[in-house]
């Protein structure tokens, strides 16, 4: 071989060695969801993988795996600390098991308003609850959105907090949930969201509360008639990363990950607040019968549930045991 022809095939083959896969290692960050692929936190996903992408010129990929296809949401922040899932899109339901204070969150009729709501996450209260997660292997990239829940059942419309008398209602796994359902008079059941659809359509349960988005992307629609805007618990998420990946990262691709997570929490409050606006006709047009409940009567039958001292000691610092039933 001619030296010319040597050193372009010794040049071709260093480049083929460059952009080979062997050599270029991808970071991939699969980001689980239990909810259904079209609800909010998996648009808000996808946005946020896209930034990544971008801003990364592929080096890194978030694959989003919604529907509970990786677990329970408490399964998944498990999966966060162990460094066997990396990301996770959650609801506060599960998380007062890791860090108690979050319980805060879960109160009935804590906030009056989104602009409420926001004011005290991404402030000083809310920053401080957030940076405890790290103390339990994961990292919170910022306060994301469930939203206002409301409740569905298969008996009865709901007007009054009478009308909640006995019915079988699912909620998350937390006491602040059941201690709420109970001053209702309703007998609530923890369940994992994933169970939920079987369970209203075999009537294991008579009803379940959760906002708009998360009613009409699961099509509870199609097993519960009656829908009541209680708007009782404002439901915060939490985008999360493990402590673990996050260690493994560089800081230029940290500081890319965070403002692209700040993006997406942007973007998805927006979709959420438009959510609000349109799926309550939406699923008045699927067939749910909706009312309109006085919400003064449903906060002041809860409001015990602020003094009772499992919650009181949870919030005020003890330790995750302290809010468990
Ligand atoms: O009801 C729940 O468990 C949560 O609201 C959900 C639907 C999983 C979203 O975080």
């Amino acid at each position: 071989m001619s030296r010319k022809r040597f050193l372009a095939a010794t040049v071709l083959c260093l480049a083929v060695l460059i952009i080979s896969p062997a050599c270029y290692a991808k970071t991939i960050l699969k980001l689980g969801t239990s909810t259904q692929p079209t609800h909010i936190y998996n648009q808000a996903a996808e946005y946020f993988g896209k930034l990544v992408a971008e801003r990364t010129s592929g080096d890194i990929e978030v694959q989003v795996f919604p529907a509970a296809q990786l677990g329970s949401e408490r399964d998944m922040v498990e999966g966060l600390q162990l460094g066997s899932l990396e990301m996770t899109l959650t609801s506060t339901g599960p998380m007062g098991n890791f860090v108690p204070q979050v319980k805060l969150f879960n109160l009935p009729f804590l906030f009056k308003d989104r602009e409420s709501c926001y004011r005290v996450l991404d402030g000083e209260i809310g920053t401080s609850i957030a940076d405890r997660f790290t103390t339990v292997g994961i990292r919170s990239l910022g306060w994301f959105e469930n939203g206002f829940r409301n409740i569905t059942n298969s008996k009865r419309p709901i007007n009054t907090p009478e009308d909640m008398a006995g019915l079988k209602i699912r909620v998350m796994e937390d006491d602040v949930f059941i201690l709420t359902m109970k001053a209702l008079g309703a007998s609530p059941l923890p369940m994992a969201f994933g169970e939920l659809y079987t369970a209203l359509e075999q009537k294991t349960v008579d009803a379940q509360e959760n906002p708009l988005a998360v009613i009409h992307s699961s099509r509870f629609f199609e097993v519960q008639k009656h829908l009541a805007m209680t708007g009782h618990f404002y439901s915060p998420a939490v985008l999360l990363i493990s402590e673990i990946t996050w260690k493994t990262l560089t800081p230029e691709q940290q500081q890319i990950i965070t403002e692209a997570a700040a993006e997406a929490r942007t973007y998805e409050r927006e979709i959420s607040m438009k959510a609000d606006q349109e799926l309550e006709a939406a699923c008045a047009k699927e067939g749910m019968e909706v009312t309109h409940p006085d919400k003064a009567p449903f906060a002041a039958a809860v409001a015990g549930v602020y003094t009772t001292p499992s919650v009181v000691k949870a919030i005020g610092g003890g330790d995750a045991e302290a809010g468990q039933q």
